[in-house]
């Protein structure tokens, strides 16, 4: 019975091994999953806007070419994550719906603008560098198909994040006011990036559920602290400046001590009143539309094929 089922599933939890689709989970389970994987692949799809905007203005052919690529990888992440929901029982067009009807979430980070080149840059150093930081760890989740997921997109996440500190690391390099740029990016870009973690531990729903099923691994603070301590270094090595006059070394803990982000702002933002909440979200319903008559191409000759006599 359930209890017997039960025994096994927390049993493999315990183990540190995977639940595959097929394996009884309780409903909870299932649903926070598809919960996280849905927010994490919309989250991609609608990250590829911010970065788009700039494709048609990148300073030279060959920085088109990468962005062009990143940007791509980002459609190749989205599709990779909703694969992997869709083993859990829920289809493509019921998560695509939940996004556009807004009964689902996407990070709070792509509801901030691009407004110089040098964002780009600064996109790629810490947004990217704060999902690494975040989605590293759910390599090691229980859930084998987020899991496995995980391992591809980390691999092309650290690419882009070097592209972006690429991108930072040459306007510093550059004249002053090409520095001043990448400086300003910085300045809007970090605490937004902090705010990417999430809520504090005390005011996060999920983690403690989250995090005894392993569907995450670390705490919300634990890996805010974690992407400070790594951006520091970083950093001086741009001769850039994170613009927090509080971020100092603190030997007791053994990490830097930091601002927190305004946790207020980032409610708003998650409520749909950041800066660029709505246009993100009509640029995707009219992507949507607009693609309609692939997915009916599609359809159409899934359906003749099947109906094909077999030679
Ligand atoms: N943006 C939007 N919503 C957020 C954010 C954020 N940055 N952080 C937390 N929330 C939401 C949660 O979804 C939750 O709302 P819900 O119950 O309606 O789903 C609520 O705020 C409370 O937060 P938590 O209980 O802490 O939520 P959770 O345990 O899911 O932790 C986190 C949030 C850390 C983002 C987690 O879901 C996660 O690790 N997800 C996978 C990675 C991911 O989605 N990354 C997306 C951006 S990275 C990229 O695409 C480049």
């Amino acid at each position: 019975g359930d209890n017997r089922l039960q025994g096994y599933f927390d049993a493999v939890i315990e183990a540190d091994q995977k639940i595959e689709p097929r394996d009884w989970m309780p409903e909870e389970y299932r649903r926070g999953l598809i919960r996280q994987i849905a927010q994490h692949a919309h989250s991609e799809i609608i990250g590829m806007q911010p970065e788009g905007n700039w494709i048609s203005r990148a300073p030279s052919l060959k920085r088109k070419a990468i962005l062009l690529a990143k940007v791509q990888d980002e459609a190749g992440h989205g599709l990779y994550l909703y694969a992997a929901a869709e083993t859990l029982g829920i289809s493509r067009e019921e998560l695509v719906g939940m996004l556009l009807n807004g009964r689902q979430k996407y990070s709070s980070i792509f509801n901030y603008p691009t407004l110089t080149w040098a964002d780009v840059g600064a996109v790629g150093w810490l947004v990217d560098g704060a999902a690494i930081v975040n989605q590293v760890p759910l390599c090691r989740c229980s859930y084998g198909p987020y899991a496995r997921a995980m391992i591809r997109i980390c691999k092309e996440e650290s690419f882009h994040q070097r592209q972006g500190y690429e991108i930072l690391y040459t306007l510093a390099q550059g004249t002053d006011s090409q520095k001043a740029m990448a400086q300003d990016a910085i300045n809007r870009w970090w605490y937004p990036s902090l705010a990417m973690f999430g809520p504090p531990d005390s005011d996060s729903t999920h983690s403690e559920r989250s995090m005894a099923w392993k569907i995450k691994r670390f705490s919300n603070d634990g890996l805010r602290q974690r992407f400070v301590d790594m951006c520091v270094q970083q950093a001086s090595v741009l001769g850039l400046e994170l613009p927090d006059p509080e971020l100092r070394w603190n030997a007791e803990r053994g990490h830097y001590d930091y601002t927190e982000p305004d946790y207020d702002e980032l409610m708003q933002v998650i409520k749909g009143n950041g800066p660029c909440n709505r246009q993100r979200m009509e640029h995707r319903r009219r992507a949507h539309e607009e693609g309609a008559w692939v997915r009916e191409a599609a359809a159409a000759y899934a359906a003749k094929r099947a109906a094909r006599v077999p030679e």
